[in-house]
């Protein structure tokens, strides 16, 4: 990522820190974030809204990808909307002093605790994921006599090529509405019949780290079909779009450079048509991005404990992390680019295998990964970790959750401390 460089000492820096000393001051294991290019990403996005649509809509981060107080604020301050998806997230954003009316709730089994939370703070939209909680908003919103704005989440059938464990736009998922079936339809007709809810858009997300750009540009003409299907057979006029996240970031150099501005070119120009061909007024657009606004913008940095050869198998380089900061390898088999953060200059000639220090075999980073060759007591740094590790992180094992350090400028700041054992056993009884 471009906030990563190598200093005349041969140390990978980020955003002109250079992450041996960050190591040395903090402790391992470390997450590491570079405001700057956060920051940068989010003014990109603001960007293309404002350009294909003259700001007619808006980014909004999803905060699962990272959510802590401080990055709330930064998304936030930059003109970002926010995505929520538990009561967690939204205690989250309301701490941060996010305005409740730039969050919107998303979530498959939103409990009647999140729903009442929701409403009574006054989020700006709730994504429906279907009717049983349609009713149950109505109800909640009927008590309290308040009227709730809600959008609907749709399925538009489309299989956009990714793991399967993160897509989410075909007909066999288990978020939202189907359209094939007429499913959406007959849930649109009851929410624009009940009295307290007012529907005002419709969301879809097609699934994550996706490079194809024509998935989404599919989504946005089956989207906008149905909206002018609304208004054409139920006379009701939507305002709000929401054509969901997913884009691809790097990981390994072999992944495609990726251009945000590229697919908003693409889906603006299907928008347009579509809704030229409808004579519809361009709803407000909205994306929903969370991976690429944080992913490149993370780092994780581990000590080298042991390393283990095992005479014509392989070479395990223990680190003091693993699948309780970063279980996505355990998971997902992702991809990462790994290196030694105090030779970041040397060449990457060493086969490792890059193992945490979870009592299970599968707790693993990498496998068979080119790094420098290591030593014990070097710095490993994990590169493309600003998203879904942090809020994938557990206790496993009775582990403690890495601190968080935020760089801007050149300083690094605490934005989240690291766990203590104190903290491990504070809800025991
Ligand atoms: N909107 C909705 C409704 C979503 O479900 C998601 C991601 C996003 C937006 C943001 O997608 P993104 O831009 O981050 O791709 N834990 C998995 C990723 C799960 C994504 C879930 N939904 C991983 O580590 O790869």
């Amino acid at each position: 990522s471009d906030c990563l460089s190598v200093n005349e000492k041969g140390h990978l820096t980020i955003s002109g820190c250079d992450t041996v000393a960050l190591a040395e001051q903090y402790g391992t294991p470390l997450y590491v974030m570079s405001e700057d290019k956060i920051r940068d990403t989010c003014r990109r996005y603001k960007a293309s809204i404002d350009r294909y649509y003259g700001g007619n809509g808006a980014p909004i981060y999803a905060s699962k990808a990272f959510s802590c107080k401080e990055i709330c604020r930064i998304v936030t301050s930059e003109g970002l909307d926010l995505e929520v998806v538990s009561g967690g997230e939204l205690f989250t954003a309301l701490s941060a002093g996010v305005d409740a009316k730039h969050i919107h709730f998303q979530g498959n089994n939103k409990s009647l605790r999140e729903i009442e939370y929701a409403i009574e703070s006054g989020v700006g939209d709730i994504v429906v994921d279907n009717l049983s909680e349609l009713c149950r908003i109505e109800k909640i919103s009927a008590e309290k006599g308040v009227v709730t704005s809600i959008s609907m989440r749709i399925k538009p059938g489309i299989d956009a090529h990714t793991h399967e464990f993160i897509r989410t736009g075909q007909i066999d998922s288990k978020f939202g509405f189907a359209l094939e079936t007429g499913e959406a339809f007959e849930a649109v007709r009851e929410a624009v019949r009940a009295e307290h809810v007012e529907l005002i858009g419709l969301h879809c997300h097609i699934g994550s780290q996706i490079f194809d750009k024509s998935p989404f540009v599919l989504a946005a003409e089956v989207m906008l079909a149905f909206y002018n299907k609304i208004y054409a057979e139920l006379g009701k006029k939507l305002t709000h779009l929401n054509l969901g996240g997913g884009f691809g970031i790097k990981y390994k150099d072999a992944d495609a450079a990726v251009a945000y501005e590229d697919y908003m070119n693409d889906v603006s120009a299907a928008v347009h048509a579509s809704c030229e061909k409808y004579g519809l007024t361009i709803p407000k657009i909205y994306i929903e991005p969370g991976r690429s606004i944080v992913g490149e913008a993370g780092i994780t940095l581990y000590t080298v404990g042991d390393i283990k050869t095992i005479p014509q198998v392989r070479t395990y380089v223990a680190i003091d992390g693993g699948m309780y900061d970063n279980p996505r390898y355990a998971l997902y088999q992702s991809d990462y680019t790994c290196l030694i953060a105090n030779r970041a200059d040397q060449p990457a000639n060493f086969k490792a295998t890059i193992a945490g220090k979870c009592c299970e075999s599968g707790d693993l980073i990498q496998e068979n990964t080119m790094i420098q060759k290591p030593e014990i007591g070097d710095i490993l740094a994990v590169l493309s970790t600003g998203a879904y590790n942090y809020s994938m992180a557990s206790n496993y094992n009775r582990n403690v959750k890495p601190a968080c350090v935020m760089i801007c400028d050149g300083q690094s700041r605490v934005i989240i401390k690291g766990e203590t054992y104190e903290d491990l056993i504070r809800n025991d009884l």
